[in-house]
């Protein structure tokens, strides 16, 4: 009996021998396309190849791809574990032709592998056709030799398959299996075609139109093949059982749940098993390929199937968390084909183990309180709004959790009363918010958060996407277009770009539609939507349209760069400085990173280069840097570094990075640095490059800032260091150590020239003029001295006062506009002449005011050096008289 994995790779092999390049699944969250939530089908990922907007170097391809139909337009949630063929999780085998083979070799290839390689018994099967798709039903006849009877025209659209409201679309042809009379149901088309006798196994869908929104429905320029056949489904038929969930893949993980919960995997507990091993599948998938559970969007989805799992496994009476143990099944049954699941193993069963233990804080109060409402209830009741709000708001209830509960004893939500209760709660949080004085001008973006949900974002996993434009906000208001050379705040569904948030600047790049280009400036966040800012390039863009969203890439790693440096350097200071540094702030920016933190005092230089060195070392380490999400105080057990006095929500992106032995944070202790962050990160810490800390300097009271750059910014800093000081030493012409000692005994020969060259200036300016009088019986020096400073005059008072042993020396600087006086007396003298009253006269007759010092030496300033004669005139005149 073939396996699951057997019949994949036989269904892939027979298509790559009939030339058919084998391509990887895409991820589960389409990048492709703004209007699916999750990829629900092969096709999804060539999307544009059948429009002929995208070429690729094959014509033919043939893939099995990771599907999940849980919320948005497909949603089989409700049906998952009740049913025989409800998947949330399932994989789509298909082979495509994008204008290379049409009809015929579709269903001739077709036919082939299900009868030869497959070995199906041809008598069993029937197939249907678009009513006036002869073309079609002919080729049936002819290569299947299938009788009319089993030929079945089919009008309404169940045989036009389209993919969404718009795109490429064409009639289709479904292959059905007829399990025998012993099972109730009819043929495709009939009334009771929904019993379970005949059941389809493939899609083949003849791509051939495009559908328009305006309800044009137009040929394609080329014709194209995309089938689409679920694994599950053939793997049971193959498998001779007649419920997907009988075959060895699903039995695997049935088996696992029964004996990790310690019951019977057929036993009552069978619906719990099952809904259990298709709810596994789903999470580890969406976990590997970057969706983490949150209270939005995607990550809404993926919680609401994590904890309906979760409450399947309590009703199970297991007292401990369960999910997170069956992941090694799930691993070992589809690790081998799809290795993303596999690497992601401990991501996905911490995610498990952290959601399910927090859960189980509220799951058995929750479930008490919904015992006591239902108790009230009548049978076939209904369970009031408010009472599944309050589960929901309370205890982390999601609604179809409480509906499921609640469908194991018939019972119904009032899905209306619950809807009123959520509005009123976001009424009040709204007016809570609006009262709080918080960017007061963003009204409008509160009312498109309200009409259109928080924007999700992709950027953790991707930096380019598809995204729906959601409004167009000029000026502050709402409008239908922009066009070339406007300004415009674009508000999309989904996008990669970062919002400016947690010191992180936000991305910049480009925004295309069909019509038009614009270039985003900054990405900022209000309300929980983000505003790209931008101007429009080229053309026009409307709301409504899909748009191409493409991150500045390059911009962008520097930018992550920057930001996972500050981690380690924010551990490296701690390890340096002592625990009480803490974050006060940062900047991560495309070309520097900026940290701010709480020390005291300067940073040597030795504990600078101690820190830089630590963040290299770990630089080089090359270690992965890993992201979870959880609760706060989750993270905080493992040592996180939270920001004081910021508010957290109810989950936390914990970011790690780094390895050592021992001594670390976490729960093994092995990890470096792990800090509450929602930025983006480099994968490893390799692809930082280098650190070079540009010095520490005061911030403000009590927190210090280092500026640092990393990678290539780094390395021409260093490099135009070395430049500098090779230039300096070229111009020593000596070696680039040498050059710090020239310097020194460059700046002293200059202080001892400087002193030499103010000695020779004294002694120069005072000349052969220094001759002295006889006044009063006293000899006397007056002169005004150009080419002196004012501080000059006091060396060369002293210096004339030795030469004369006994006199007065009365100097004015010529130093401008403001001449100086100074005035010395030998001490001899000072009994009949004093300096400072001499200095007083001196600096009166110079316009200036005051002067003074000592009676032996006393200096002044003035106005007016036209006065200088007159002044020593006064002087003399006052030396006279004494
Ligand atoms: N796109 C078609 C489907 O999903 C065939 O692959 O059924």
């Amino acid at each position: 009996m073939p396996s699951l994995t057997d019949i994949r790779t036989t269904f892939l092999d027979y298509f790559e021998k009939n030339g058919h390049a084998r391509v990887d699944s895409s991820p589960l969250v389409p990048r492709n396309d703004p209007t699916l939530m999750f990829t629900n089908s092969g096709m999804v990922q060539f999307k544009n190849l059948f429009t002929g907007q995208e070429t690729r170097d094959y014509v033919r391809a043939t893939t099995s791809q990771k599907c999940v139909r849980a919320g948005g337009k497909h949603n089989d949630l409700d049906n998952v574990g009740y049913t025989a063929r409800h998947h949330t999780f399932f994989e789509m085998l298909g082979n495509f032709s994008f204008g290379d083979y049409f009809k015929d070799d579709a269903i001739a290839l077709a036919w082939g592998l299900i009868t030869k390689e497959f070995g199906i018994d041809p008598s069993r099967l029937l197939v249907t056709v678009y009513h006036t798709d002869d073309e079609a039903a002919n080729i049936w006849k002819k290569v299947a030799g299938l009788p009319d009877d089993r030929i079945i025209r089919i009008a309404t659209d169940d045989n036009f398959w389209r993919m969404g409201p718009t795109g490429p679309c064409g009639p289709c042809t479904e292959i059905f299996y007829d399990h025998g009379d012993h099972i109730p149901g009819g043929p495709p088309g009939s009334p009771d075609e929904d019993g379970d006798r005949f059941i389809e196994i493939w899609n083949l869908v003849f791509m051939q139109n495009e559908q328009f929104a305006d309800g044009r429905l137009e040929p394609l320029d080329m014709q194209s093949i995309d089938t689409g056949m679920g694994l599950e489904r053939i793997g049971a038929l193959l498998q001779g059982k007649h419920d997907n969930y009988d075959t060895d893949l699903m039995r695997a993980l049935i088996e696992a749940s029964a004996q990790a919960t310690g019951t019977d995997p057929d036993g009552p507990d069978n619906v719990h098993h099952r809904v259990i091993a298709d709810h596994l599948r789903a999470t580890g998938f969406l976990i590997a390929d970057g969706v983490m559970p949150s209270n939005e969007g995607r990550g809404y989805v993926l919680r609401r199937i994590m904890r309906r799992a979760m409450r399947h496994a309590h009703q199970t009476g297991a007292s401990d968390p369960v999910m997170h143990r069956l992941v090694p099944a799930l691993v070992h049954q589809m690790g081998g084909h799809y290795g993303e699941l596999r690497r992601a193993q401990p991501l996905i069963e911490e995610t498990l183990r952290g959601e399910e233990e927090r859960f189980r804080t509220t799951l058995d109060r929750g479930l008490r309180l919904l015992e006591d409402e239902v108790g009230r209830l009548p049978e076939g009741g209904t369970l009031p709004g408010e009472a599944a709000f309050k589960l929901y708001d309370t205890y982390g209830f999601p609604l179809d959790l409480t509906q499921d509960a609640l469908r194991e004893k018939g019972l119904k939500v009032d899905t209306a009363g619950f809807d009123a209760a959520m509005a009123e709660q976001k009424a009040r949080a709204r007016a809570a918010w609006s009262g709080s004085g918080e960017q007061a001008d963003a009204a409008i973006w509160l009312d498109l958060a309200d009409q259109h949900g928080a924007t999700e974002f992709l950027g953790y996993d991707t930096e380019t996407a598809e995204g729906q434009i959601l409004a167009l906000v000029r000026d502050g208001a709402e409008v239908d277009a922009v066009k070339a050379g406007e300004t415009v705040a674009l508000v999309v569904n989904q996008t990669p770009f970062y919002g400016e948030a947690g010191g992180q600047v936000g991305d910049t790049g480009t925004i295309r539609t069909k019509t038009g280009r614009v270039r985003v400036t900054d990405t900022k966040k209000s309300a929980g939507l983000f505003l790209h800012m931008a101007e429009v390039e080229e053309g026009e863009l409307c709301a409504g349209q899909s748009a191409e969203l493409v991150v500045d890439t390059l911009r962008r790693s520097a930018i992550r760069a920057n930001h996972s440096a500050t981690h380690l350097l924010h551990e490296a200071l701690r390890a340096a400085l002592g625990e009480h540094v803490a974050q006060r702030g940062s900047l991560n920016a495309e070309d520097r990173l900026r940290f701010d933190f709480s020390h005291g005092q300067a940073l040597t230089p030795e504990e600078l280069s101690r820190i830089e060195a630590e963040v290299n070392r770990y630089i080089r380490q090359n270690s992965e840097v890993s992201t979870r999400v959880m609760a706060p105080d989750a993270a905080r057990d493992l040592g996180a570094q939270a920001l004081f006095g910021e508010k957290y929500g109810d989950e936390v992106r914990v970011v790690s990075m780094g390895r050592l032995d021992g001594s670390g944070k976490g729960t093994d202790k092995t990890t470096y640095s792990i800090e509450l962050c929602g930025g983006t990160h480099v994968a490893r810490t390799g692809e930082i490059g280098a650190f070079v800390a540009l010095g520490d300097q005061a911030s403000s009271a009590g927190v210090r800032r280092i500026e640092a750059l990393t990678g290539q910014p780094a390395m021409d800093y260093l490099r135009a260091q070395d430049r500098r000081v090779t230039e300096l030493a070229n111009l020593f012409k000596a070696q680039p150590e040498e050059v710090g000692e020239r310097v020194r005994a460059l700046m002293d020969e200059r202080k001892a020239l400087q002193a030499e060259i103010a000695r020779l200036r004294r002694e120069a300016a005072m000349g052969a003029g220094a001759e002295a009088k006889e006044i009063n019986g006293m000899k006397v020096v007056l002169q005004v001295i150009s080419g002196v400073s004012g501080k000059d005059l006091g060396p060369m008072i002293d210096q004339q006062k030795q030469i004369l042993g006994s006199g007065i020396v009365a100097l004015i600087a010529d130093t401008g506009a403001k001449p100086a006086v100074a005035i010395g007396v030998t001490k001899d003298l000072t009994d009949r002449v004093s300096a400072a009253d001499l200095v007083k006269i001196a600096v009166e007759a110079l316009g200036g005011r005051g002067g003074g010092g000592r009676p032996e030496m006393a200096q002044g300033g003035g106005a007016d050096i036209a006065q200088a004669e007159a002044a020593l005139a006064a002087v003399e005149k006052a030396i006279a008289g004494a």
